[in-house]
């Protein structure tokens, strides 16, 4: 047993103390009821986190309005009662996260319903987990730990937008449902999308997600809806690397550092491919609004980039405190002016006559003429070079995220080649170049 991921008794007394504190604190206002939840309740929190979750259980019959500005001024008056450097943050509605003696606390108000089937915004189930997790738990504890730092380390912890992985919850959930972490392994090395676990047996709501756990105490949520098909399949890849051949590196972090700078323009030179990033301000919003918004925005621009004729092998999104890069990866980055552009079937008279009325008269190459009885011309391209159309208002007329779009229309920057190297980016730059599965780093660095 890996006794370093279990909390020493100090730190869980010392954790659950500073929540004793708070929930007292909260609850002498006479405004809310207060509740220790998440992994801190459960005691199935790894050594070293320093996280804590307090959820404020206010009046079901108050409106949202006033649950959010009761709410939030009680969240700062404790934080700042303690003392505490506090901001604002905003998942399904607004919470403060306040930093005391090092500790990462969110106080986050709810409505105290009486079923989690009741519940009025997503958070009012958090402290019915707590309940069944408290009720389910017996003897699992190490087990849930070893999966969650299982998880950590293979980087598909974690139920954010980045992540896209397994939440502390699922996890706990998982090994309840299969009995320990041996049986949960043995499974989840032949599992397929679609998989469907339902401890309770509520068996209603059908999901499409490629992991369905229907929630113990929900039946209308998917406990794994966030998980996407590859965090999902890269686990299973660990636990059949694991199975095959157990070591404890498969639950401590890889510290790959990132690469140099010169180590970066020598990889990319070898890969003879050519490297564009898009950087912006940092829209002021978390994370998990903002990160959705990158990925749709860099998936326009592939498509955009790919009718231009400048196909990607790979993009990625990345999202810092004061910037935001999106990285694309392109098999070409200049192409011939002329494009052919293929038209309809001589055959088809309506669409032909149309067809032959539009380049009549236009600026074409040549054509339009007939080939196996098509309408064909060939045109001038818009843009011969990749990095003049990422830099044109073009950009501005696809369809990016709402935050992007304000973002970028103050302005954004186009870098090429080795001059996208940026020490803000390394490890992210680092990562997409030597993008591999967890287990092939694992594999690696225990080879090393
Ligand atoms: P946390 O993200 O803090 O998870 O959310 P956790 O269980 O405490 O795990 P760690 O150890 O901090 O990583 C707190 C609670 O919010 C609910 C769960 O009940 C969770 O325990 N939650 C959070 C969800 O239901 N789904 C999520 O995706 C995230
Ligand atoms: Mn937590």
């Amino acid at each position: 047993m890996l006794t370093w991921i279990r909390p020493t008794p100090e730190e869980r007394a010392y954790i659950r103390a500073m929540g004793d504190r708070l929930i007292e604190a909260v609850e002498r206002t006479g405004v809310a009821k207060a509740m220790m939840v998440g992994s801190v309740a459960r005691d199935t929190f790894v050594r070293g986190d320093r996280d804590l979750d307090i959820f404020m259980l206010f009046d079901p019959s108050l409106s949202q309005e006033e649950l959010q500005e009761k709410g939030l001024s009680l969240a700062r008056r404790i934080a700042e009662e303690f003392g505490a450097a506090w901001r604002e943050k905003y998942a399904q509605h607004p919470y403060i996260n306040a930093t005391i003696n090092s500790l990462d606390i969110d106080l986050v108000p709810c409505y105290a319903v009486t079923s989690a089937t009741r519940i009025k915004s997503a958070v009012d189930r958090t402290p019915f987990h707590t309940r069944y997790i408290k009720a389910h738990i017996n003897g699992y504890v190490d087990d849930i730990l070893l999966l969650k730092q299982f998880a950590k380390a293979g980087g598909v912890y974690g139920s954010d937008h980045m992540t896209e992985g397994f939440s502390g919850y699922l996890c706990e959930l998982l090994i309840i449902h299969y009995g320990g972490l041996h049986q949960l392994f043995e499974a989840a090395a032949c599992w397929e999308p679609g998989i469907t676990i339902d401890i309770e047996e509520h068996g209603t709501k059908q999901f499409s997600e490629p992991l369905v756990v229907i929630d113990p105490v929900d039946p209308e949520r998917n406990v794994a809806a966030a998980l996407s098909l590859s965090r999902m399949f890269e686990f299973v890849e660990l636990v059949r690397g694991y199975l095959e051949a157990p070591s404890e590196a498969f639950f401590c972090r890889p510290t790959t550092p990132p690469l140099t700078r010169e180590a970066f323009i020598r990889l990319l030179g070898a890969r003879g491919t050519h490297l564009f990033s898009v950087t912006f301000a940092t829209p002021d919003y978390t994370p998990d609004t903002v990160v959705p918004q990158l990925r749709k925005s860099a998936e326009s621009m592939r498509v955009l980039l790919d009718r231009n004729g400048f196909p990607a092998n790979r993009i990625d999104v990345s999202m810092q405190k004061d910037r935001c890069m999106l990285l694309f990866e392109l098999m070409v980055d200049e192409v011939p002016t002329i494009c052919r552009h293929i038209g309809p079937p001589v055959w088809s008279p309506e669409n032909a006559r149309k067809f032959f009325a539009k380049y009549i008269h236009g600026e074409v190459f040549a054509g339009p003429y007939i080939e196996d009885g098509r309408y064909v011309v060939e045109l001038p391209r818009p843009f011969t070079r990749a990095v003049d159309l990422l830099r044109s208002g073009t950009l501005l007329d696809i369809a990016l995220g709402r935050h992007v779009r304000r973002s970028m229309e103050g302005g954004w920057t186009v870098d090429v080649g080795a001059g996208c190297w940026d020490e803000e980016f390394a490890g992210f730059i680092s990562q997409f170049l030597e993008r591999s599965s967890p287990l092939v780093r694992i594999r690696r660095a225990m080879r090393e």
